[in-house]
């Protein structure tokens, strides 16, 4: 037994010489030490060794083994370490090399534009209310004195849900439930998406977004209007560009108007974008009609108001020379990332 303890221990002292990577110690491990290894080997032969014998031979078993995991795990220790050394150098890091950006997400322009709108117009004393999409004929269109046979109810024009239910065509059916709800005076603006039945084209979509904006109180008159108007305007565009008011119908003010800016990109002398006029649209807008008001329960003998009503694709289209309002839903990464964290 002692004979073939110690031919053992030599052959193991004579592989372990040769194990200098993990794997092969692992191997050598498994082979000795194992189920099917010598030093289990040993021990079942254990069995037919005399009983005074066996004590001794036990031990001289176990210490083999014991030699041999001792052996194993020192080795272990300097293999993996050089291990590490090699795998170290190898792994050269080139700290001077530039940096990899990673691409962001953001907001998408509308939204950072309309959140500046907004933090304009509060700053100017507007809150900001909401409405439905899905709206009756009543506050799309009745309430506002757009009658049965105006041409915007035109179903060329008006997404119907049912006969007396729309996808709202403006944000100007909020008006008349907040005038229904709330005393004056109010000074409210609602941004939000409006829907129309037109053909997609560069300048029309089949949805858009409004601001609406209008206040009521005793005595509001249109110089309040105009001078709204142009402080927005030029708190907007960042400079004194010019404005110009023109009157226009609408069925729910009176008198009305639109309201324009001068062309950003020929500095109003005419070019093909404000097709040679020098002047480009951005609202509707006018003193609320006292129809209006009185559908609301509010008395136009008392009180009086304005509104206004703008599209922000335009304003934005405008303010970053964008010519194509199909660019805002295409979600091409080209457009979009011009406009990241601005
Ligand atoms: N609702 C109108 C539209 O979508 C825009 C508008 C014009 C709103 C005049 C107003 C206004 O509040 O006073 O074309």
């Amino acid at each position: 037994m002692q004979q073939m303890i110690d031919q053992i221990r030599q052959q193991a002292d004579s592989e372990l010489e040769s194990a200098q990577d993990s794997k092969t110690l692992n191997d050598f491990r498994v082979k000795f030490l194992g189920r099917k290894g010598p030093v289990q080997q040993l021990m079942k032969e254990l069995k037919g060794v005399s009983s005074e014998e066996r004590p001794a031979a036990g031990k001289a078993i176990n210490d083999l083994k014991q030699y041999i995991e001792k052996r194993c795990c020192q080795l272990e220790e300097q293999v993996v370490s050089k291990e590490l050394e090699e795998q170290l150098e190898k792994e050269v890091i080139d700290v001077t090399l530039p940096g990899r950006s990673r691409f962001l997400g953001g907001k998408h322009l509308l939204h950072q534009e309309l959140d500046h709108i907004v933090d304009i117009l509060v700053s100017m004393g507007f809150s900001v209310q909401d409405g439905p999409h899905i709206e009756g004929e009543w506050y799309n269109f009745e309430a506002l004195r757009i009658t049965k046979d105006h041409p915007a109810r035109d179903m060329q024009d008006t997404f119907y849900i049912d006969p007396e239910t729309v996808l709202r065509t403006h944000t100007s059916n909020v008006q008349p439930r907040i005038m229904e709800a709330n005393k004056p005076p109010i000074r409210v603006i609602v941004p939000g998406r409006a829907f129309r039945n037109e053909d997609v084209s560069a300048r029309s979509h089949v949805f858009f977004h409004q601001i609406e904006g209008f206040y009521i109180d005793k005595g509001v008159t249109f110089a309040d209007l105009f001078g709204t108007m142009n402080d927005f305007l030029h708190k907007l565009f960042g400079k004194k560009v010019p404005t110009r008011f023109r009157p226009s119908y609408f069925p729910f003010v009176e008198p009305g108007m639109e309201v324009d800016v001068s062309c950003f990109l020929c500095d109003g002398k005419g070019c093909p974008v404000c097709k040679k006029t020098g002047w480009l649209e951005v609202a509707g807008a006018g003193m609320i009609h006292p129809g209006v008001l009185e559908n609301c329960d509010i008395d136009p003998e008392e009180y009086s108001g304005y509104a206004w009503g703008m599209g922000l694709e335009r304003l934005v289209m405008i303010k970053h020379g964008i010519d194509d309002i199909r660019l805002f839903t295409q979600n091409d990464m080209r457009f979009l990332r011009q406009f990241v964290g601005m």
